[in-house]
């Protein structure tokens, strides 16, 4: 049963200091079968770990939840082989959403493939990402994503562990959004992975650290922040692709 809107303010409040795997055993109880993961083939593969375990050891029906990716159409291959890697090992499915080809056909058309360098990422991350997202998120009351507040100082500071979705909600539909991994560091997560065997992306023994499409991510050096390595070309308080817009509103 969908929580009181009113309280999801108090919720966070009460679940900012608990384990993600708890977050996450929250957001499936009280959502499931209407809610999803939002999987982006980077290191939130820790999300699909500890919602899995919960579904298989724990108390929880084993397809109580969904994991979703949106394949840009510019991803690296590691990261395709990587999305692919994730669903065999867990033997889940993951629904994979594609962006309109008429869109993408006329942006190409009249801009070419690399427009985002010279115009900025909005135009193509409307059309690869944030249309698709949106078509994802119309079946679902709730999403999860892999979002933490050191992802990004200049955007990310303030992500609580639940909130109504600032972007996505409308007046006659109030989307929840998890971000379990919120108040976690990359150390944290990091941890996570080695202690747990969780497969990860290659790229991140090449120095990727933030991963996102291929033309527009690229490796930190020791010392950067690894929102240097997403759309270097912009100003830091402009890294939001769309998705995760509201941050900071
Ligand atoms: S982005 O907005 O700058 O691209 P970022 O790469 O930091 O986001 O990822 C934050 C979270 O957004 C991910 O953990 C995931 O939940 C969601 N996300 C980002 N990109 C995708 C994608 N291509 N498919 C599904 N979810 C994504
Ligand atoms: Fe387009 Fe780059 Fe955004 Fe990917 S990240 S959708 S290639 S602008």
């Amino acid at each position: 049963m969908p929580i009181e809107l009113a309280s999801v303010a108090e919720l966070a409040e009460a679940y900012a200091a608990r384990h993600p795997q708890e977050i996450l055993a929250f957001a499936i109880q009280e959502y499931s079968p209407h809610l999803a993961v939002s999987f982006s083939g980077a290191e939130d593969v820790v999300l699909i770990d500890m919602a899995v375990k919960l579904c298989r050891e724990g108390p929880l029906a084993r397809e109580s939840f969904r994991v979703f990716s949106l394949d840009t159409g510019r991803l690296h291959a590691e990261t395709y082989r990587f999305l692919d890697k994730v669903r065999e090992h867990y033997e889940i499915p993951i629904e994979v959403f594609f962006p309109q080809p008429e869109a993408v056909e006329k942006l190409v058309r009249e801009k070419g493939l690399f427009s985002f360098y010279r115009d900025g990422h909005q135009e193509c991350c409307g059309i690869r990402k944030v249309e698709p997202l949106k078509r994802a998120l119309r079946t679902l009351d709730a999403w999860v994503t892999g979002q933490r507040r050191d992802q990004s100082p200049w955007t990310r500071a303030e992500v609580p562990v639940i909130q109504t979705d600032p972007t996505f909600s409308s007046s006659d539909r109030e989307l929840i959004k998890f971000n379990p991994l919120a108040n976690w560091t990359s150390q944290q997560v990091w941890e996570y992975i080695r202690e747990n065997d969780v497969p990860y992306n290659p790229l991140h023994e090449r120095g990727y650290v933030s991963i996102g499409c291929e033309p527009c991510t690229r490796p930190v050096v020791p010392g950067q922040h690894e929102r240097e390595g997403r759309w270097w070309w912009e100003d830091v308080n402009k890294k939001e692709c769309g998705l995760h817009s509201g941050n900071g509103k």
